[in-house]
């Protein structure tokens, strides 16, 4: 997730007013910044890694002529965050220049046909294929205009892109598109701009045109020309009005960033869906050799663990060990060696705990790979191997996206794993590799029908005292996590087990009206679940059952029940059945008047042991 701007200006300079953008698109990345403009048909470029008020008080980023330009913000994916990987990027005559949010997933296959051709790319990203295919389209065919030949590049990308490009060709020009990465035009009597959010030119104008799926625009002087990309249909389309205050803009409307960031998930979903081949095939191959793997990680990211322990173990037939962080280095520090493989997972990368287990881990010569969402994070840095969960900054305290792209990625290893070893019959290779597609669809679902039920449920049961977790196999994690969520933005204690643990001791404290979320896929498990649950309700316990659709008997049991897709395999349940139990938590957490974004207590990187 990256910040990209654009404007062209009937007076003033450009580059200060990209400047100012850019801040405030600051909260989708800050690894690195970039602006060019277009100024006596030259383009002029300032770029740099680090924060943009870094970068700016050495280069000054305000001090570029021109009334056209494009900027950038950074949030790494291809490409450490160094200078080099910094937006914008341009072709090889430096007179085409791109910013792109998004990920182009056929950009190796590209790059080398380009290279082949001649071309020489100075970064690692995938954006800086779009320059050069350009440049390529207009060499090959030069009657093309900047648009058409942008157009034509456009069709050959696959993934997700919000784009502006400048040609000195065409200096008076700016060209987007846009495919499911984020896309908007704002209009003032001053000029157009283009940005990933409205939050971006909200000071100056709040008169904005949503771009769509599949579209190109053209900015020009005189306003801005719209059409779909496969057939240049003309899109006519007004500006609206836009009544949001800029605080609630950066949250796109919604009131919390947690709830906006729950609603993220089938993007994020997609976008883990488009991770690199080649990473994920290194550490399935590092995962294959090692003689043990632990998986350490703290809070939220150790439920991910714990989740993908199964996931290994039925797919891949590996056995893994899920450590909280903390715990590692007494419990494994003296036995971990040079034949330890060590999975750390962390969202910021920057936990203390974990990279705690990590040195020690290293300095016992283990091979250390990494699951992060900030790639430039320490743990990106000592890591052998690493994967960006390609999530986009996480700002409500709470993890969610994070989450679910966490068990995403792992599912994937867990996966490939599996097929490299010959552990699971093609059928059902085949029919995992189409529910995990189906995942970001499963999860839309999800948020579009169960929202407003999960609101009742919060309103119900919001003065309880504690609640309990319960869930079998997998599911257990799906539990801890809802247990987690509930209680760290809540503040109801809440307790947590493997459904069959709950007769050896915790069912003692139930009594009438008891809450007990049950956690319910269908899958070996179900049977034996029915038998917990009978259990609870004999003593009085108020059911809350997240079922699959349809699933009668467990709708016939519970006092209340929330519904998910159905057909979704018991490995991969943890993805869709946690999203009802970070609605539940949130709307619990708003019935009692407390900010969910800012729990107290709680910092959203712990970097302290
Ligand atoms: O950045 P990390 O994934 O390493 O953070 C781990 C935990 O601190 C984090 O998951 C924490 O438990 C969250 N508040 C959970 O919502």
């Amino acid at each position: 997730m990256c910040g990209i701007f654009g404007c062209i200006l009937k007076e003033g300079n450009a580059a200060p007013l990209i400047h100012a953008s850019l801040k405030r698109l600051e909260y989708r990345g800050y690894d690195s910044v970039g602006i060019a403009t277009l100024n006596d048909n030259k383009i002029q470029l300032k770029k740099d890694q680090g924060k943009i008020d870094e970068v700016h008080r050495i280069l000054n980023l305000d001090d570029l002529p021109g009334t056209i330009g494009i900027g950038h913000t950074r949030w790494a994916t291809h490409g450490a965050p160094l200078k080099v990987n910094a937006h914008p990027h341009s072709d090889c005559t430096s007179e085409i220049i791109a910013v792109h949010n998004g990920i182009i997933e056929n950009f190796i296959e590209l790059k080398s046909e380009l290279q082949n051709l001649g071309h020489i790319f100075a970064s690692k990203t995938d954006t800086e294929i779009i320059p050069h295919l350009i440049e390529e389209s207009m060499k090959t065919n030069p009657s093309l205009s900047f648009a058409e030949a942008v157009q034509e590049t456009i069709k050959r990308l696959e993934g997700s892109y919000a784009l502006a490009v400048m040609s000195t060709r065409e200096p008076d020009k700016i060209v987007c598109a846009r495919n499911e990465s984020p896309l908007v035009l704002g209009v003032n009597g001053n000029g157009v701009f283009c940005a990933s959010d409205i939050p971006a030119f909200l000071p100056i104008t709040n008169k904005a045109v949503m771009i769509n799926n599949g579209e190109l625009v053209i900015l020009s002087p005189n306003g801005y020309e719209i059409k779909k990309i496969k057939d240049s249909t003309p899109v006519n389309r007004e500006p609206e009005t836009i009544e949001w205050t800029p605080e609630m803009a950066v949250k796109q409307g919604y009131p919390h960033f947690m709830i906006k960031e729950i609603h993220e998930q089938p993007q994020t979903l997609r976008n883990t869906l488009r991770m690199q081949d080649n990473y994920l095939d290194l550490i399935t191959t590092f995962l294959d050799r090692a003689s043990e793997v632990f998986m350490v990680a703290c809070g939220t990211s150790y439920h991910a663990c714990l989740a993908a322990s199964y996931m290994f173990s039925k797919l891949a037939f590996l056995p893994t060990y899920p450590v909280y962080a903390s715990e590692f280095v007494e419990q494994h520090g003296k036995s971990v060696n040079i034949d330890s493989t060590i999975l750390a997972v962390s969202q910021s990368g920057e936990t203390a705990d974990t990279l705690a287990a990590v040195t020690c881990a290293q300095q016992r010569a283990a091979t250390i790979l990494g699951l992060t969402n900030v790639i430039g994070s320490t743990l990106t840095r000592v890591s052998r191997v690493y994967i960006g969960t390609q999530s986009g900054p996480e700002i409500g305290v709470a993890a969610t996206k994070t989450f679910t792209s966490q068990l995403s990625v792992l599912a994937q290893l867990a996966l490939r794993l599996s097929k490299k070893r010959g552990k699971i019959s093609q059928d059902e290779m085949d029919c995992l590799e189409e529910k995990l597609l189906q995942l970001p669809d499963t999860v839309d679902t999800i948020v579009r029908t169960q929202e407003e039920k999960v609101k009742q449920i919060a309103k119900k049961y919001k003065d309880s005292k504690v609640f309990f977790f319960l869930g079998r196999g997998i599911s257990t994690a799906t539990a801890f996590e809802g247990r987690l969520k509930l209680m760290e933005i809540a503040y109801i204690p809440s307790i947590a087990f493997p459904a069959g643990e709950s007769k050896h001791g915790p069912i003692s404290l139930v009594e009438n009206g008891f809450p007990v979320v049950f956690i319910c896929p269908k899958d070996d498990s179900h049977k034996t679940l029915i038998g917990n649950i009978m259990e609870m309700k004999a003593r009085g316990a108020h059911i809350i059952a997240v079922i699959e659709e349809g699933d009668e008997q467990i709708k016939a049991l519970a006092d209340d029940y929330i519904e998910v897709p159905k057909g979704i395999p018991s490995v991969l349940s943890p993805i869709p059945f946690a999203v009802p139990l970070q609605l539940l938590a949130y709307y619990v957490a708003l019935e009692k008047n407390y900010n969910p974004d800012m729990p107290r207590n709680l910092a959203k990187s712990v970097t302290v042991k």
